[in-house]
């Protein structure tokens, strides 16, 4: 198949780079020049691990290339997927669709023939409707379908995620679109690896929602579980455990942390809101999960300030990770900010290490001292708070940690060390519902 990919974010340009590797024809055409400069010359301009051999390889079979011009990207594609930026509103959270219909408007009226118009972008429901209009109005006569293909990978995993997929959902109305997802995604259907789940449109656009607020939920729920295990005496890992060994419950996104940030979850249970907002069919667990996490990365912050004892003002402490989670540079919604915020309005002084997340951090962070590695952060800080659970952090020396640390308290948000552990050499431990 011959497929084209409207933007290089995280979405479009892992889904493109896979779909060439698949062993379609795949062109990738994004607006900005700089970017396509830069992966002409195998520059990834985000952080994924194994994407730039990936984009390498295909780039050198002839199967993955890279454009500006939308026009010649398009030119016979069987396929047009729109995955451009939907961000939230600003002022009311409503998903900002103008992107996906500013593409869709060029795509229709660069197309010459029968192709199918792919959203992949998560857009709320009805959003489908919505591009078939412009084709109507801008193209009507070229035989353009509409389909719905949300994608469920996740950054830091994006590559294995896209390739070994849970499921692949396909919202369609019509056959030819039917049948030329199915070509596309045959070679996961072949090998069995992903059930292919094909419904209507509208039910597609649903799906996608539904599941990042329902794993929003699951986190939020077991913090919940962890602060009222730290105020009642018990262990919300052996608790996590025993809840998630029941199937029907399972085991997966329950660990209890300082909160989901990213460039998905916060933003797309607040476009679910507004959705069930103007169907008026309120979503009352996702509004009570939106406050919580919210209202969590502050009170961890307080958290941090109250096992030092209450006052920080004057004092170092040292940051470990401040991207939303590991093996990305991305610094979207992370806990981070909230805690760093908090603590610096206490008057601390915050040393910070990330073994990727610097330059992302520094757009929006002020006052942040940063230091090249775990140790470093330590040195002379009255606390070394872990934020994020990078791999580099879980065999920390923490006898040497004390040694360098002026009071010897290690906060745990990703509850990476066993307390034990952290007291044998030394440390004063406080984890997450413990
Ligand atoms: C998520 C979805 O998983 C993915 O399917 C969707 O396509 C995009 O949104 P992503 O944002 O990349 O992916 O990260 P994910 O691994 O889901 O983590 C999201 C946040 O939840 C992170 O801040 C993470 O630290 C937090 N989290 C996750 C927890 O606090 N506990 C868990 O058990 C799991």
């Amino acid at each position: 198949m011959r497929i084209t990919m409207i933007g290089t974010g995280y979405v479009g340009l892992v889904s493109g780079a896979c779909f060439s590797d698949f062993g379609h024809e795949v062109v990738c055409v994004d607006k900005d020049a700089s970017k396509i400069e830069a992966l002409e010359r195998n520059v990834m301009p985000i952080y994924e691990p194994g994407l730039d051999a990936l984009v390498a390889s295909n780039v050198k079979a002839g199967r993955l290339s890279f454009t500006t011009d939308l026009a010649a990207g398009v030119a016979g594609a069987d396929a047009v997927f729109i995955a451009v930026g939907t961000p939230s509103r600003r002022g009311d959270g409503h998903a900002d669709l103008s992107y996906v219909f500013g593409a869709v408007h060029e795509v229709v009226a660069a197309l010459t023939g029968p192709a199918v118009i792919v959203t992949k972008s998560t857009v709320p429901v009805g959003t489908g409707d919505e591009v078939e209009r412009i084709v109507a109005e801008v193209g009507p006569e070229k035989g353009i379908k509409v389909a719905s293909n949300p994608e469920f990978l996740r950054e830091g995993a994006a590559i294995d995620d896209f390739k070994r997929p849970d499921r692949v959902v396909c919202g369609v109305e019509d056959d030819f679109a039917r049948e030329v997802l199915a070509q596309i995604y045959r070679p996961l259907s072949l090998n069995q690896s992903a059930p292919v789940l094909f419904t209507r449109r509208r039910t597609a656009e649903i799906i996608k929602y539904a599941a990042n607020a329902f794993l929003a939920t699951k986190i939020t729920f077991i913090n919940e579980i962890a602060d009222l295990c730290e105020v009642a005496g018990a262990d919300v890992q052996e608790v996590a455990r025993g809840i998630g060994l029941d199937n029907r419950i399972g085991r997966k996104f329950l660990h209890a942390g300082p909160g989901y940030g990213g460039s998905c979850f916060p933003k797309d249970t607040l476009a679910l809101l507004k959705t069930a907002q103007d169907y008026e069919s309120p979503l009352r667990i996702v509004e009570a999960v939106v406050t919580a996490n919210d209202q969590r990365k502050r009170a961890m912050g307080r958290k941090v300030i109250k096992a030092a004892g209450g006052d920080v003002k004057g004092k170092t402490i040292g940051i470990l990770g401040l991207t939303f989670k590991p093996n990305t540079d991305d610094m979207r919604d992370s806990p981070a900010i909230a805690i760093i915020q908090t603590l610096q309005d206490a008057g601390a002084v915050v040393r910070a290490y990330d073994p990727e997340g610097r330059e992302q951090a520094e757009k929006v962070l002020n006052n942040v001292d940063y230091v090249d590695g775990p140790y470093e952060a330590a040195e002379g800080a009255a606390a070394l708070v872990i934020v994020t659970e990078w791999d580099a952090f879980r065999a920390l020396d923490l006898g040497r940690i004390k040694s360098l640390l002026t009071d010897p308290l290690l906060v745990d948000l990703r509850n990476v060390y066993p307390p034990v552990e952290a007291e044998k050499a030394g440390l004063r431990y406080v984890g997450i519902g413990k």
